[in-house]
């Protein structure tokens, strides 16, 4: 038996901002952000909103469009570094709780940007070990909630969201997952950290005033580091498999910049029409980049079941891992 992906959703908040709004709070131009970026606007969750909140909504679609009961779930997991609460509930037990699901094992995992595909490689381990039938995974982010709008650098580049998938199984290969790799240096830990709120430098009040509550990142270094380990992630997955790039039929990277997914694209030979590309409209979306950028497509009836694709992502920890699987999903629903 196989890990299966059998359907994908997202769920994308309304309130639209755009480069120019920011030019109204902070020194920052929308030809800066543009050219550094390729990043035109995102989406930011109404102040009443939490990560479960967003994540609820894509579940539901998820399930509905896998075929079956939200009873016949039997795992939930959700990768996110913006959850509902610091500490406990697990944004997991929430979202579980919403959807009317009770005594199934449900937990969060914290793998930055690269958490959709390291729950991906957990729901893969447990259905092929017979541990599991139908697993819910989401990358879920309210990152408006951790970033520092008065810190340019960091402020233009994050959106929010959320994207899940069911992993349910297959006896057929040519409708699998195949093969997923992660991993991570924690050499490179303070490249990306939001360095307050945690047991390292706890919540007062003198911490708060000095924003550590807020993401902060090594932007630079962090590009020429994702370029180089992103590029290698993906030759080497392509070649286990013994798969030429042309055999891919959507390449879908971590949406963070236009600039390191053009750049990774160019290197593995990846044509701009392999290439999905939503970075423009959503900014980086953490956890949930790839799974909303998977429904777009999905929605756009571009994904079709029996395509292979392949995931690839890259955040903070560092943390990295790329999934090469067949959408195994149904009729738009
Ligand atoms: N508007 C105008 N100017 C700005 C802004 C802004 N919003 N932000 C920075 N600048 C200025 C800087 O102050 C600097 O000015 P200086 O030269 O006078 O000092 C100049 O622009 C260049 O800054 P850099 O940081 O060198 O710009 P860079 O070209 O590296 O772009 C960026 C920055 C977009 C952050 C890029 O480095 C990047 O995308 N890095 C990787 C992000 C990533 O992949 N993260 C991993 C995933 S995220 C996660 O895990 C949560």
């Amino acid at each position: 038996m196989f890990a299966s992906f059998k359907s994908i959703a997202s769920y994308i908040p309304e309130r639209v901002f755009k480069n120019s709004d920011f030019e109204k709070i902070i020194d920052t131009s929308d030809e800066w952000i543009v050219k550094r970026t390729g990043i035109k606007e995102r989406r930011f969750a109404a102040e009443h909103e939490a990560t479960s909140d967003l994540a609820f909504e894509a579940s539901k679609i998820a399930i509905q469009r896998a075929g079956i009961d939200a009873e016949e779930i039997d795992c939930i997991l959700v990768a996110t570094i913006s959850p509902d609460f610091l500490c406990m509930p697990s944004t997991a037990c929430v979202l579980a709780e919403r959807l009317g699901i009770e005594n199934i094992p449900a937990f969060d995992i914290s793998a930055a940007c690269s958490g959709f595909i390291y729950l991906l490689s957990i729901a893969k381990a447990y259905v092929e070990s017979n541990t599991y039938k139908n697993i819910l995974i989401v990358g879920a982010e309210k990152l408006s909630a951790i970033t520092d709008f008065s810190d340019r650098s960091t402020c233009v580049l994050f959106g929010d969201g959320a994207g899940a998938a069911v992993i349910g199984t297959t006896q057929e290969k040519s409708s699998s997952v195949l093969d997923i790799s992660i991993s991570s240096n924690g050499k490179y830990q303070d490249f990306l950290v939001t360095p307050g709120g945690g047991s390292r430098t706890p919540i007062r009040a003198d911490n708060v005033d000095k924003n550590l509550q807020y993401m902060k990142m090594k932007g630079n270094e962090t590009f020429k580091l994702a370029v180089k380990t992103l590029a290698s992630d993906v030759k080497d997955i392509l070649q286990r498999n013994n798969i030429s790039p042309k055999d891919i039929r959507f390449f879908i990277p971590h949406q963070a910049n236009l600039r390191i997914i053009k750049a990774v694209g160019e290197l593995l030979d990846f044509s701009i029409e392999q290439s999905v590309i939503t970075v423009d409209k959503y900014g980086n979306t953490s956890a949930a980049s790839i799974p909303m950028a998977m429904n777009d497509i999905y929605e756009e009836g571009r994904l079709k079941k029996g395509d292979l694709i392949l995931l690839d992502a890259f955040g903070g920890g560092l943390t990295w891992g790329s999934a090469l699987l067949y959408f195994n999903g149904g009729n738009l629903i």
